[in-house]
Parts: C-alpha cells; structure tokens; sequence
C-alpha cells in the first residue's frame, strides 16, 4: 500500500518501456499512470489508468479500498490513458457517482455506451465536494490537454491533483521526487510537456494564475513522480516553457545528415561556439525520436538548423521537425542556418520559409553552404557564424 498521507493512497501502475506512449514518443524507461484515493467518511478515487496497466491498477485500487465501496470517481482527464477503465470501475463499483464537467460528460459519450443516470455529478469551477474532513475544489483547465480538463485541489492537506501538468514520462521507483532531483526531473518533464501540452501555452499560463492564488503543499500529476519539495522551482519551468521562454543558456545545433557532412558540420559548429566559452550542445536528427530535438530546441534561445537538400527540399527528418515545432507554437526565438547540397544547394531557403512563418524569429549571422564534404573553406566560415551566434 503506498501512501502519500494519511488518508490519501497512491493506485498508480507502471508500464515499461519498449512501447510508443500516444503511439509516437519513445518512452525508453516506461511511464507511470497514476490515480489516487482518498478515504474518508466518503471515498473518493481520482482517474483511473491506461489499458495496459488496468489489472495492475484495479488490484492496487482493491488493496488500497479494502473491502470498502468507493463514492465517487472523479475524472479529471478524457484521454484514454487515464480513462480507458472507467467502464471497469462501475462494473465493479456500480453504485459508485461519477463526478466530473460536464464537457467531460459529454466526451464520455464518446467512449463509453453507459447510462450516467442517477450516477453523474456535475461540477464547475470552484465547486467544492466534501468527503468528510477532507473537501475537493474543482477548477477547469480547459486545453491543459483537452477541453474537458479539470484540476481537483484538496483543501485540507493542500493537494492539488493537476492532471497531466508536471506530468513526466519514466517509471517511479519511490512515488516521490526525491529531493535534489528537480533538474534531472526536468529532462523528461519538458520532452513531456512540450511536445504533448506545448501548444497550449495560454492555457497553461491561466491555470498558473488558479494555482497562485492556492497554498499548495504537494503536486500529484497523472503521470510521473509526486512533487512536494521546492514547488516554485516545478511552477517557475512551466512558467517558462508556457511561455515559450528559453531556460537554459548556449546555443542548440540541430543537423539532418544523409551520409554524415552536415552532421561534421554541425559539429565543428558546435566546437568552434565552445571554443568561445559559450555552451552549445549538438544534435543530429536522423534516426532519433524528434521529440527530444523538440524539447530541447523549446529550451535554447538561439538554434541552428543545419540541413541538406534532398530531392529539392529538405532531408525528412528537418522537415518533420519544423513541422512539429510550427505545430507547437514555437516562437520567440534567434536561428541561424546552414544548408548543404552538392549540386543544388536549397535546404536554407526552405527552412527560412517554414521559419519566417513563426512569431518572434529572428536570423542572425551569415548562412553557410557547404557542398558535399566540410572542406577547410566552409570551416572558416562555419567559424565566422559561431562568432555571430555566440555572440548574441
Ligand atoms: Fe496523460 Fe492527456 O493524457
């Protein structure tokens, strides 16, 4: 049995890697689908699990419960991998109240053929729900990921239940975030955050403002580890990247390479910026999840983006990237670019049209061609555009 007090119960299941979490993002050390319940004169669970975890989670639900019939499931989130087993609960639990918004209701019908009659309790914003000592205050998230999205804060021990914010992918060995954790927390946390919730910027910032006006003890997310320690420090990173601000300092080189040139390219970039005592870190994007250059790219203030020309455009895996981070809103931001083709060299122009789409880019330094191999011409100048990026 895992508590995270006393009378609130961790139900969560693990699963492990070697999967595609929402069929696309590589999860290589698993990811966690947490619920909770909370006992009191009423019981209360919050969310159920994904599907593959659902014998896992119903057997720590039943463990925790104890015998004891639950009141009430509150369903914070839609998605199914915190709702496919609400079917399974009241099949279970029949006698159990479904309490959720009434979006939520409407985005059941979608999923579940089940009569909610005499079964449903509609809430909206600042609605409270008593348990007994402890009381639930319901606030809407609308877009932090879903329309429906509701946040439950629990006013005696201060608990805010925050759906998929400060979600993060990886399984738990403790149900806690261990103390001094919170920078290795933020590696995945923002992969997480950024390409799943990335979009919706203002609406993150809006539930920021809810959450201001709370006096939060504990965070417990839908996935990923409890937070109860430096709180600010978990608010001041969803502040930023909800923002689309950068939070860390250098330069970020992303490189699409058929063959490896542009690849040496980027490399040499990144040396020549190191050089300069500026930070810089590479990534080469060929045959890598894209969204971990996704991530990162949201967490630079200045990127270059190095390409070559394949079949007159750009090589696959650049094209798929700035598709993705025009689809998440990226903004905001100071790049700069090199192209490489041996005989027709057209990747920059194709990457400054998709870039010059976006809000807030601005290009700095000179874009560099480099024919085929990185020859000791293109090292100049791939020395003369880290002088340029560096020095912003
Ligand atoms: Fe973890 Fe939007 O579901």
């Amino acid at each position: 049995m895992r508590n995270i007090t006393d009378k609130i119960y961790y139900a969560g299941a693990q699963a492990d890697g070697g999967f595609l979490f929402e069929n696309q993002y590589e999860v290589p050390n698993g990811v966690t689908y947490n619920s909770y319940v909370i006992m009191d004169e009423k019981t209360a669970v919050l969310d159920t699990a994904d599907a593959k975890v659902g014998e896992q989670w119903l057997l720590n639900l039943k463990e925790i419960l104890s015998g004891k019939r639950p009141d009430y499931l509150v369903v914070s989130h839609m998605e199914p991998d915190h709702a496919a087993n609400i079917g399974t609960f009241l099949k279970e639990f029949p006698q159990a109240v479904v309490v959720a918004n009434q979006k939520t209701f409407d985005i059941l019908a979608c999923y579940f053929d089940i009569d909610f009659s005499g079964r449903s309790l509609i809430v909206k914003e600042g609605d409270t729900l008593g348990l007994g000592g402890h009381t639930l205050q319901f606030f809407m998230a609308p877009m932090v990921h879903w329309p429906e999205v509701m946040v439950s804060y629990e006013q005696k021990e201060k608990i805010l239940f925050s759906a998929d914010a400060f979600g993060n992918f990886g399984k738990t060995s403790d149900i806690f975030l261990a103390a001094g954790k919170e920078e290795e927390w933020s590696k995945d946390a923002a992969r997480y955050f950024l390409n799943i919730v990335g979009k919706y910027g203002k609406p993150v910032q809006q539930l920021l403002k809810k959450a201001q006006g709370l006096d939060i003890r504990m965070i417990c997310p839908l996935h990923g580890p409890v937070l109860r320690e430096n709180l600010s420090f978990f608010l001041d990173k969803y502040d930023a990247w909800s923002n689309y601000r950068a939070d860390k300092a250098g330069v970020l080189v992303l490189s699409a390479s058929i063959y490896g040139n542009t690849d040496t390219a980027g490399a040499y970039l990144v040396q020549c910026i190191q050089e300069k005592g500026v930070p810089a870190k590479h990534m080469a994007l060929a045959g890598t999840d894209l969204s971990y250059a996704v991530a990162e790219a949201f967490r630079y203030q200045t990127i270059v983006f190095a390409c070559a020309t394949y079949d007159g455009g750009l090589f696959p895996c650049m094209e798929d990237l700035l598709y993705r981070l025009s689809s998440k809103n990226f903004q905001n931001r100071n790049v700069a670019l090199v192209e490489n083709g041996s005989w027709g060299p057209m990747a920059a122009g194709k990457m400054k049209a998709e870039l010059e789409k976006l809000s807030g880019i601005e290009f700095i330094g000179q874009t560099v061609t480099v024919k085929g191999a990185v020859q000791e011409a293109d090292r100049v100048k791939l020395a003369e555009l880290a002088r340029a990026v560096a020095a912003v």
